[in-house]
């Protein structure tokens, strides 16, 4: 194995990050810096990311932390093999700051630059923190998406599921926004549902049962509004029995949904060898009931369950550095420096 250390920029949302990594020739690959820069104050009094509002914070802040990360990293950009930048999918505005930053430092350093699908950084890093082999299911619950992949090998992924509507952390932030609680929703509902009844309200668990394996939230949060019309004004203890509520319904609903891919996983790759793996990433899975969820069903499958460290399951510049690693390593040429942002991708 070749011997490789990359800077890695990460800005397709509202964390403007930078980070690097590297692997050794015997295979160990080490965290040289990860800093990360959250916009959450910029954003909060708006109930969610604005893009122009992001966009311009990632200019302001994306030099001295890319200065930063290689101060942290003790090296300079001529120690490093290349430059790995987000190029989507995220907000169009972040996206041109990074990609662009990652090119004129490529250009003016002379290094191969690296232009890093998001959901590729967040599907490859249990390799970085497990030394995971492939294929292995991933779990991807953020406030932008939730998405259910078959990871075969670098830039080899299948989509089995994705959500026909919200996201999940959007379903949690909408719910917590209609309830009342603060932005972002996630944590406010956690921690609400912990006095909570969950078997108080009976909410919907939309597509339960079906054998396609996507997601669909926006009925959920149709019916936790009803109920908080019905018995309004809410009492702190209401709110928490929905929360509690809320949770479950999405708890039984990944159990049967996510149960189902693990199935599948076993009838499709059987002679793959080895313990099979569900790894989880996004904002998600900080939620303890989630992952408890997630567990006891990889568990009862006979999978292991892998959750990175939350710092590295929300949006970072270590895992785009890394999956930049990943793709040099194995010989992927580098990307042309008029390679475009995609919002979409
Ligand atoms: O991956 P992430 O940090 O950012 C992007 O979506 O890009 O995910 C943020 C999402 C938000 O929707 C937030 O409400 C949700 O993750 N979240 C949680 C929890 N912590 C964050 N959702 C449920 N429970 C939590 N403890
Ligand atoms: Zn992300």
């Amino acid at each position: 194995v070749p011997f490789l250390r990359i800077l890695g920029i990460e800005t397709s949302c509202d964390e403007t990050a930078a980070a690097v990594v590297e692997r050794d020739a015997e295979g160990h690959s080490r965290i040289l810096s990860d800093v990360v820069l959250s916009q959450l104050d910029e954003h909060s009094a708006y109930g969610g990311v604005v893009p122009e509002i992001a966009a311009r914070a990632h200019v302001e802040a994306l030099d001295e932390l890319i200065e930063a990360a290689l101060k942290r990293a003790n090296v300079s950009l001529a120690d490093v093999d290349a430059i790995a930048a987000t190029s989507g999918p995220g907000l169009i505005g972040g996206l041109l700051v990074g990609l662009m930053t990652g090119k004129a430092i490529a250009k003016a350093a002379g290094k191969p630059l690296y232009a890093v699908n998001h959901l590729e950084g967040h599907a490859l890093t249990a390799r970085l923190t497990d030394g995971l082999s492939f294929p292995y299911l991933m779990l991807l619950v953020s406030g932008g998406h939730t998405q259910l992949i078959l990871v075969r090998g670098v830039g080899d992924y299948e989509r089995w599921g994705t959500t026909i509507d919200d996201a999940l952390g959007e379903a949690f932030d909408k719910t917590a926004k209609l309830l009342g609680l603060p932005y972002p929703g996630g944590p406010a509902v956690e921690r609400m549902a912990r006095d909570g009844n969950a078997g108080r309200f009976d909410f919907p668990r939309p597509l339960v049962g079906e054998t396609r394996l996507d997601f669909s939230f926006s009925g959920l949060k149709t019916a936790v509004r009803q109920a908080a019309q019905e018995i309004a004004p809410l009492s702190d203890q209401d709110v928490a029995d929905i929360c509690a509520s809320f949770q479950r319904a999405i708890s039984r609903t990944l159990k049967d949904r996510i149960g189902r891919g693990l199935q599948r996983f076993k009838a499709e790759l059987p002679a793959t060898g080895g313990t099979p793996a569900l790894v989880v990433a996004g904002g998600v899975a900080a939620n303890l009931e989630l992952r408890a969820t997630l567990q006891g069903l990889c568990d009862k499958n006979g999978f292991r369950f892998i959750a990175p460290p939350l710092s590295l399951c929300t949006d970072n510049a270590v895992m785009i550095a890394w999956a930049g690693l990943e793709r040099m390593a194995i010989g992927i040429a580098p990307d042309p420096l008029d390679v475009q942002p995609r919002s979409r991708w």
